[in-house]
């Protein structure tokens, strides 16, 4: 029986949005403040340390970056880090939040020089406030119009040498001349389970808690590839510990809870599952279209996109194809459901 109707999204634990928790003190005091602290992402580790301390060398500002991959990867954090790194100040917005072409005015011209901008979402900026940003980021100048018709005249304000930080879930969405515009661009992967392992010890070596090593495995490989999500798990698992033992966590404690919580063995919870579910018993196992899929089981065709589908396809079950999504072998086989014609499959989970 397949589930379907509205789902909640405040309270998806397996979300790699920010949810209600996430906003707390506690979880800024999770955050890594330097690069060093910062674990996994090698790749993007590397380069930017190289580009920064070139920066830092000839006394110029970092050029534009561009950080896009999945949510929950830690862009945010990494941007932070990265005006830290350089000794500068960073001014935080995000695309939906600029309505007005002076917003975005006012912002510019409150950096100083060497100074960090980031946009979240930088997909939704508007086209108007797109066309000010362009000789923003390439001549550090806004252009103004000044009065209509043939009396109009266009003024240009001078901005200091600043660097634009835009992160985004789907760089595909962004427009051409302003994806041009990034001398830099890096893309964040999701997580190893090791690197999320590590994520959580550190974790909860700031918030005082005491955790095996098993444990912290345990819910690292459950975390889909997030370090939002990590985090978040352990603060509840925390909890059960509290109540249910002496505080520390164990591997048994972190299992109870985490399957108190429905997050099944891998990750994967009701959305997924419901998601996996409809493809093969409403599609035959697809290809199905992403918008006829999502409107069969009442959600969203872009959280499906952003949250669902790069954790399944990086398990293995999703395939995309021009066609339309379609379930694999091996989701078959979580699930439960023996494939017409394939061999017959065992169910890993109880859901
Ligand atoms: N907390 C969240 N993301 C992190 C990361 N990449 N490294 C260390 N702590 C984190």
């Amino acid at each position: 029986m397949i589930e379907t109707g509205e789902f909640d999204f405040e309270n998806r634990l397996v979300a790699p949005q920010v949810i209600k928790d996430d906003d707390s003190d506690t979880d800024y005091s999770l955050r890594p403040k330097t690069l060093s602290e910062y674990i996994g992402q090698d790749k993007v580790k590397e380069n930017m340390s190289v580009y920064i301390e070139a920066a830092k060398k000839r006394g110029e500002p970092l050029d534009h970056v561009l950080l896009y991959g999945p949510p929950g990867l830690g862009k945010t954090t990494l941007s932070n880090i990265i005006a830290h790194e350089m000794g500068v100040n960073i001014r935080v917005t995000s695309g939906p939040a600029i309505e007005k072409t002076g917003d975005l005015a006012a912002l510019l011209t409150s950096l100083q020089q060497g100074d960090v901008l980031f946009i979240d979402e930088i997909h939704r900026l508007s086209r108007a406030i797109e066309e000010i940003l362009y000789p923003a980021l390439e001549d550090f100048a806004i252009d103004f119009m000044i009065g209509n018709g043939p009396a109009a005249r266009s003024i240009r304000i001078d901005l200091q040498r600043f660097t634009l930080i835009g992160a985004t879930t789907r760089s595909g969405q962004l427009s051409a001349p302003l994806r041009d515009r990034f001398g830099i661009i890096q893309r964040l992967e999701l997580y190893s389970t090791e690197d999320l392992a590590e994520i959580i010890t550190r974790s909860a070596v700031i918030l005082g808690v005491a955790i095996d090593r098993e444990a912290a495995y345990e819910m690292a490989s459950r975390s889909r590839g997030t370090p939002r999500i990590a985090n978040r798990f352990l603060k509840r698992v925390r909890d059960y510990a509290d109540v249910m033992s002496d505080g520390r966590i164990t591997k048994d404690i972190a299992k109870i809870a985490l399957d108190r919580m429905e997050v099944d063995n891998l990750g994967l919870d009701s959305l997924d599952k419901r998601m996996l579910s409809m493809i093969i018993n409403g599609y035959n196992g697809g290809p199905v279209g992403l918008e006829t899929l999502a409107s069969a089981i009442g959600e969203e065709a872009v959280t499906l996109e952003d949250v669902c589908e790069p954790f399944l396809m990086q398990l293995g079950f999703l395939a995309r194809t021009p066609r339309g999504r379609c379930a694999t072998e091996l989701a078959y086989k979580h699930l439960g459901i023996k494939k017409p014609g394939g061999e017959a499959s065992e169910q890993t989970t109880l859901y």
